[in-house]
């Protein structure tokens, strides 16, 4: 996706070896015009999979995700990250380890939310060693749904992520796919859409 590739170059920032700051349209302060292109695109390419969800996770997720779900005219679900008091029955969870955290944190879907005739795509900001997309799969999976596909924003693909989601047979759609980063500058390979 151009508009996003060349927003990563004017706005984004490379933080140490391997972090890329976008706090200024995706991650902490919300570009909701380049956010409705992304779920435009998103929807188009997923147009005929007849989708019933879209899931994500929280926080920073849900901006995408939403706009995708508008484009596709589904409702919206984010994994929560914290336990909730009102959330008492009938969640599904995962556990998922942050590798930049170093943390494991378990994520939760009220299972009322999804079923076995769901067709879900999964939408998140980043993609970097999957494992927050792998405890979407493994709660929707849960629910006896499927996952017809993970549509991320901005892929570090020098992570393993992307390998990781494939070979549990998911499909990996990226709207910009990062090779690495050279002196502070990001260098792109061709992205998905
Ligand atoms: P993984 O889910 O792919 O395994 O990623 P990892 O554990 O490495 O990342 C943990 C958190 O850091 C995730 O957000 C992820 O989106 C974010 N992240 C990973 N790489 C980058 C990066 O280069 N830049 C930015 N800005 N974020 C990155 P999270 O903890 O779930 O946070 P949030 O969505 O609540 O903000």
């Amino acid at each position: 996706m151009k508009q996003l590739e060349e927003r990563i170059l004017q706005d984004g920032h490379v933080l140490g070896e391997n972090i890329l700051k976008v706090d200024s349209f995706l991650t902490h302060q919300v570009d909701f015009q380049l956010m409705k292109e992304i779920g435009q695109t998103f929807a188009e390419y997923f147009q005929s999979a007849g989708i019933t969800k879209v899931v994500t996770i929280e926080a920073s997720g849900i901006a995408p995700a939403i706009y995708t779900a508008e484009a596709l005219n589904v409702p919206m679900i984010f994994a929560k990250k914290a336990k909730n008091i009102t959330m008492l029955d009938g969640i599904l969870t995962a556990e998922v380890y942050s590798f930049t955290k170093q943390v494991t944190s378990t994520v939760s879907i009220a299972s009322k939310f999804l079923n076995n005739r769901d067709r879900v795509l999964i939408v998140d900001d980043f993609l970097a060693n999957g494992q927050a997309a792998k405890g979407l799969v493994d709660i929707i999976q849960q629910a006896g749904a499927e996952v017809e596909g993970i549509g991320i924003v901005i892929e570090k693909s020098f992570q393993d992520g992307r390998t990781l989601l494939e070979k549990a047979g998911q499909k990996v759609v990226s709207l910009a796919r990062i090779e690495h980063f050279e002196n502070g500058k990001v260098v792109f390979k061709e992205a998905d859409l």
